[in-house]
């Protein structure tokens, strides 16, 4: 499968799936083809550079409307003949239409556990409401925000004195493990979305 990734940021989630889908033993099935950052001269950019992967920078700011820029978005990756799209700390909503568009072939990583947490400043709202586990979550997109079928997850603990940055870095350690293990779920067909929006397990 030919798999495209959409960035905003530093980029540890996407060198996770670079290393994820370069390591044949894996058997992810998915290569990733193109990168797009709604931002230049972000780090993600140079870690698809370094691993000689073609990338496109999509500034939300040069588009007159947010459909006018997830239209954009949309031809880059048809284009690049994109089966499935990675959310890999995008930071921009995407548009009801885009997600129609991509519908089962779209996936984001959480860093909370869903449905508890969503939006941003996830690791903020854990540590205000006091949970002592948290973790992240590997999903489909849906038009809500962080809503959508649940494809992976794994449990984080939240310790005594942690910050937003000392949590943060934490369960990035689990979102590098969860976000390639739903890749592959997808990319081999082991799950799909149903037209209810539920996951229809391979038997
Ligand atoms: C991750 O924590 C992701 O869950 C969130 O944004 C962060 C992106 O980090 N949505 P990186 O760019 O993958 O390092």
């Amino acid at each position: 499968k030919r798999v495209g990734v959409l960035i905003s940021g530093s980029g540890t989630n996407l060198q996770a799936l670079i290393d994820a889908t370069n390591d044949l033993n894996q058997g992810i099935g998915a290569e990733i083809v193109l990168v797009i950052s709604n931002k230049a001269g972000v780090a993600g950019i140079t870690r698809a550079e370094n691993a000689r992967i073609p990338t496109k920078v999509i500034k939300h700011g040069d588009f007159p409307s947010r459909l006018e820029f997830d239209m954009a978005l949309h031809a880059a990756l048809t284009n690049a003949n994109i089966d499935i799209v990675c959310l890999a700390g995008f930071m921009r909503v995407l548009t009801a239409e885009f997600v129609k568009l991509w519908k089962g072939r779209l996936i984001n990583i959480h860093p909370s556990l869903l449905p508890s947490f969503k939006g941003t400043h996830a690791h903020r709202q854990v540590l205000e409401a006091g949970v002592r586990v948290t973790g992240c979550t590997a999903h489909f997109v849906e038009a809500d925000i962080d809503a959508g079928a649940i494809l992976a997850q794994e449990t984080v603990p939240v310790e005594i004195g942690d910050t937003e940055e000392i949590l943060q870095e934490r369960v990035k350690v689990a979102e590098h493990r969860v976000f390639p293990q739903a890749l592959k779920l997808v990319a081999t067909g082991t799950v799909q979305l149903n037209q209810e929006g539920k996951l229809v397990w391979q038997k």
